[in-house]
């Protein structure tokens, strides 16, 4: 099968790169660079012995757009280019709006034309909007209460895939919602990179640890949780990346929705202690007032992708914390 990865230098796209590749799969890799670097190309070469084609292509740019997917002869597009910083989404609108939605309708223009029928997109579970502390299924309410403009892109998105799935019954739609995705490979050659400032905790605790950041603000500890700070479900960057591997391998006609999470919560604190614990380090903190729009709890129910798919998360918040401090010791080494 060949596969085109939109976004495929980012953090999900290269880590799900090196898994396909690993599987056998002819894959293809389409992204602006925005917020990524074309090094990371290099990197999957280093671990997979194959450095996959790439095209430096905004999908904004139809006509470039055009002509990667009607030269490819692809099977499957798995679309994961989108910006994705919640702060600035809210500063910049109309910017999130254009980019998410106009990127992901020119590639849907492209496929049907070319006949490229087989999309599994990178949505997030922040379109479940304000549901807080419930365990998250996937016919659960969406769209409402979504506190961000990039979420609701998201929300949109798959909106735009339902209804193109109904209008061509030969669209194969698989939607997997991410929850909060954090670690890094094993090698340490491929890991969150981020080129801009990061709005995530694990980016943050990252530069925090690295010194670029003084200090690590907590963005409360009055929540109604054991600690008092938020807690979500961080899911290792290679259980998600296997599970579009999982997912890839269940196309059907229609569409599919699935959480990929791994069904527990882990609050703020207890990622720092974490992160202390497997560095050897103390880790600068304070707390702060709450982020507007947060949520006390956010976690998945991920029975459905269990059953359905044959995936589940098989690492933890230890082995993310061991992955990205690797990663970080890989980095500072170039
Ligand atoms: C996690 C927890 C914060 C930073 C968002 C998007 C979601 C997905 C992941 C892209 C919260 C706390 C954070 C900091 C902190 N995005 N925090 N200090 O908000 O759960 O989800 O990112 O795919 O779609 O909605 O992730 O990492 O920003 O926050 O205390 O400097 O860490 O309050 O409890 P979030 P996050």
């Amino acid at each position: 099968m060949k596969i085109l990865l939109t976004g495929g230098t980012g953090y999900i796209g290269s880590h799900t790169a090196v898994e396909l590749i690993k599987r056998g799969y002819e894959v293809e890799i389409l992204d602006n660079l925005f917020n990524s670097k074309i090094t990371v190309l290099d990197k999957i070469e280093a671990i997979t012995g194959v450095k996959p084609k790439f095209y430096k292509v905004d999908l904004m740019d139809k006509d470039a757009t055009d002509e990667v997917i009607k030269n490819g002869a692809y099977d499957l597009v798995i679309h994961f280019a989108g910006l994705k910083a919640v702060g600035e989404s809210v500063e910049k609108p109309l910017l999130y709006y254009k980019n998410n939605i106009g990127g992901t309708v020119n590639l849907l223009e492209s496929m049907r034309e070319y006949g490229v029928k087989k999309i599994v997109f990178s949505s997030s579970a922040t379109v479940y909007g304000d549901q807080d502390g419930v365990k998250l299924t996937e016919d659960m309410q969406v769209g409402v209460g979504i506190t961000n403009p990039y979420g609701q892109t998201k929300f949109m998105i798959e909106q735009i895939l339902k209804d193109v799935a109904v209008a061509d019954s030969e669209f194969e739609v698989t939607i997997l919602r991410y929850f909060n995705p954090v670690g890094a490979h094993e090698s340490g050659l491929i890991g969150e990179d981020p080129n801009d400032i990061p709005n995530n905790l694990m980016p943050i605790i990252m530069k925090v640890s690295t010194g670029e950041i003084k200090e690590l603000s907590i963005f409360g500890d009055d929540y109604d949780t054991p600690d008092g700070t938020g807690m979500r479900d961080f899911i290792h960057v290679v259980d998600l990346a296997k599970g579009h591997v999982a997912a890839i391998e269940k196309m059907k006609p229609g569409v599919q929705v699935y959480n990929l999470g791994t069904g527990e919560a882990t609050s703020v604190m207890e990622m720092v202690k974490a992160f202390e614990k497997e560095s050897g380090e103390k880790l600068p903190y304070k707390i702060v007032a709450r982020r507007a729009g947060d949520l006390a709890k956010v976690f998945a129910d991920p029975s459905k992708a269990e059953r359905e798919l044959g995936w589940k998360t098989e690492l933890n918040i230890e082995d993310a914390m061991r992955d990205t401090i690797n990663y970080l010791k890989n980095v500072r080494n170039e």
